[in-house]
């Protein structure tokens, strides 16, 4: 709900549990006054900060109460008075005198309106938004903000547009999509660290302190290094209980997060692209919108940050055709076969997939080309080593009752190609020698041309193939961001908004498809592509010892079915051995699929694989809809251990593993969580019958968990009777 008190000036977005206050100062500057826990209408103005030091300057020259640099923003231009961190920076001639943005007008409507060639939290029933436009008189723009607020999940979401009403170009050089400044600097900063084959895996926690905590990516991608989340919480937040104000930005290219204490020791957390290298120019009447950033508050820990932000992804990033639509269990030739992939194989490979329980054949890198040195971007079967075609081969995999999946990686082309030779100006870089990487560069697609090219190339190629998913790959990092046709402070973001155009394009010509977005394992994670892909290849690390960090840590921003993780050999990252139950464990947390040679599994591994399927089938509707709770951090003990809760609270699925068998049991009971304390639940393992009441209190002794092979780790379905 938003309200606007006419009377006070305030404006006051509240969720189920959270309120977000701001108010027009007396000198019409949008004044932040209160973000956390609900309350109520009145005394609103109450909150704001009227200290008063005589340094900092003021507005008034009889009254000293207001100060830029003292009151929360809602947006703080550069130059404006506030000396804090800036928000947003522009400048008209190289003259960076922005002005402090006066209000205009408002309004408020049900709904919400698309953003222009962005994603965004796409959901237009139960919210409502705020559009709130603020004018530099001195510089002649204008700019809007807009709040979306989706109560039912505790989310508001927020981005800004800026419009050029003066007669002059002005040039954008900061954008923050959010600027929320909070009293005091109490909180710990939370984001998800990692690596390439260790995306995410590192949940960083770190006390905050005077200064800037900047979490960035200037990759291109959101990266394997960092992730767009980023959460702050009080001292004593943990799993269950405590403040935690939880953000994410729906975007994918270079972000920033910036988390500044000023020296009063307040805090204000900036989100959005980048400004490294952002030079943007404005037109006379041009507009910019920066990408969304979503928010949400909880005083009931870590957890339920998660779970806000799960139910959110669901309901409003992902397309409702797939959000909560049981998925594909897939059997992908990458791990089985790499670049050696023929029609015979992958039809060998489908010959044994039903006997898995797999439904989809997918058929990864390498029908096009023999390894990764030629080929993307001129989109052509090897036909020699598949003479029916993809359309063939795919009508051949139908014939067999199998769905077909095919690999790509539309924005990138290899040195070695007929397209770049025709075309070197069609690639991403500044300089005449770019970085190699994978033998690739990254194709220019601030250019409409080359994103109608590749569309057209990809679409004529697959034209009449039935295709059921697409896994779309991207191998490498842009090193050097520069066109020759684009601006080179446009570069970034006009390449992130040609990735956005082509995967829309490519949508729309293959029909309803599902998209499962990959970026040499997980370099793009992120809220940008679940809107184009309802889930995401998670890492190519398929160790399930390491996959359990990486999930873990995924899991805190990310809806367990959003994770793309495959039964594989498991040793191929690591060398480390595993057992096939401990494997599935692991790899059930997701969106379950097999990455193997099944020619190298008998019979009996077989009518095993089939078991997992069929168990992974009786819980998917855990993954899809359910609740995740935490209850065993693999960062701060041996082991991992969680609970999927239906939201009716009549189904759960405890999952319990150990990472590394010391052979030392701990006496200690795993107390669950989300269940209904007054329901019965049966323990489909024992046939026990406890109160939830007792799980969630008594909780399960350990040492009943060992009674089986410890090294395959614990599932247990929960059934309420
Ligand atoms: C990187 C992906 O993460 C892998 O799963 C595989 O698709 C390869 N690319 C193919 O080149």
């Amino acid at each position: 709900m938003i309200r606007f008190n006419q009377k006070e000036g305030v404006f006051h977005i509240q969720t189920k549990s959270s309120s977000y206050v701001f108010c027009l100062s007396d000198f019409n500057v949008l004044e932040h006054l209160y973000y956390g826990k609900k309350i109520p209408d009145d005394n609103v103005r109450y909150y704001g900060n009227r200290q008063i030091y005589s340094h900092l300057g003021h507005e008034s020259r009889e009254d000293r109460s207001f100060s830029p640099s003292v009151q929360g923003m809602e947006i703080s231009p550069f130059n404006s008075g506030d000396i804090r961190t800036p928000s947003v920076i522009y400048n008209c001639d190289g003259d960076l005198d922005c002005n402090r943005l006066r209000y205009l007008s408002h309004v408020i409507y049900k709904g919400r309106k698309p953003i222009d060639g962005l994603p965004f939290s796409r959901r237009t029933t139960d919210c409502e938004t705020l559009e709130v436009t603020l004018v530099d008189k001195g510089k002649n723009l204008e700019v809007t903000l807009f709040y979306t607020v989706f109560p039912s999940v505790d989310v508001i979401s927020r981005y800004m547009q800026i419009k050029n009403t003066c007669k002059k170009d002005i040039t954008v050089q900061k954008l923050a999509s959010a600027c929320v400044d909070f009293y005091g600097m109490d909180y710990d900063v939370i984001t998800l660290e990692g690596i390439y084959l260790y995306e995410r895996a590192k949940v960083s926690r770190n006390k905050l302190e005077r200064g800037t905590f900047k979490n960035e990516s200037l990759t291109g991608t959101s990266s394997h290094n960092k992730n767009p989340f980023i959460a702050i919480c009080s001292h004593n937040a943990n799993e269950d209980v405590g403040e935690v104000y939880g953000f994410n930005l729906v975007y994918s290219g270079n972000f920033a997060e910036e988390v500044s204490v000023s020296h009063l020791g307040d805090t204000r957390v900036l989100l959005g692209i980048s400004d490294v290298g952002l030079l943007w120019t404005l037109k006379p009447n041009e507009i910019l919108c920066s990408p969304e950033a979503i928010m949400t508050y909880t005083d009931k820990g870590i957890g339920q940050m998660s779970r806000n932000f799960h139910d959110h992804i669901r309901q409003s990033i992902i397309e409702s055709d797939f959000a909560f639509s049981s998925r594909p269990i897939v059997i992908n030739s990458w791990e089985a076969s790499y670049f050696a992939v023929s029609e015979q194989k992958v039809l060998e490979l489908a010959k044994s997939a039903k006997d898995c329980g797999a439904d989809t054949i997918v058929l990864d890198d390498g029908w096009f080309r023999p390894n990764d040195k030629s080929g993307l971007g001129d989109w052509r079967t090897d036909k020699e080593r598949f003479p029916s075609g993809i359309k063939g081969l795919a009508e051949k995999i139908h014939a067999m009752g199998l769905k077909f999946g095919l690999w790509l990686e539309p924005e990138m082309v290899n040195e070695n190609s007929d397209l770049f030779k025709a075309h070197p100006e069609y690639i991403l870089t500044t300089s005449k020698a770019p970085l190699i990487s994978r033998s690739q560069y990254i194709l220019d697609l601030t250019r409409e041309e080359v994103v109608r090219l590749i569309a057209d190339r990809i679409s004529e190629e697959l034209k009449g193939a039935e295709i059921d998913y697409i896994k779309w790959d991207f191998n490498r990092y842009a090193t050097e961001a520069g066109s020759f046709s684009t601006p080179q402070g446009e570069v970034y973001h006009r390449q992130m908004l040609g990735s956005y155009k082509l995967l829309s394009l490519l949508k729309e010509r293959l029909g309803k498809v599902l998209f499962e977005t990959c970026c040499g394992g997980g370099g793009r994670f992120d809220l940008g592509m679940l809107y184009y892909s309802p889930q995401i290849w998670t890492s190519d690390n398929t160790d399930p010892y390491a996959r359990i960090f990486i999930q873990n840590g995924t899991g805190v921003a990310y809806p367990v079915s959003t994770a793309s993780c495959h039964f594989t050999r498991g040793d191929c990252t690591s060398g480390r051995e595993s057992t096939y139950e401990f494997r599935y464990n692991v790899a059930a947390f997701g969106a379950y699929g097999y990455e193997l040679d099944l020619s190298e599994y008998s019979d009996e591994d077989k009518k095993l694989f089939k078991e997992f399927s069929e168990k992974y089938r009786r819980n998917e509707d855990l993954n899809l809809s359910g609740d995740l709770y935490r209850i065993l951090s693999p960062e701060s003990s041996n082991f991992y251990a969680d609970i999927k809760v239906s939201k009716d609270k009549n189904k759960a699925l405890f999952t319990f593993l150990e990472i590394n068998a010391t052979g030392f049991i701990e006496n200690m009971a795993l107390r669950l969580k989300g269940l209904d304390p007054d329901k019965l639940y049966k323990n489909e393992v024992t046939g026990e019958v406890l109160h939830g009441a007792t799980l969630m209190n008594v909780g399960i002794r350990i040492s009943d968990l060992y009674r089986k092979k410890r090294s395959d780790g614990y599932t247990v379905a929960f059934t309420a009777i």
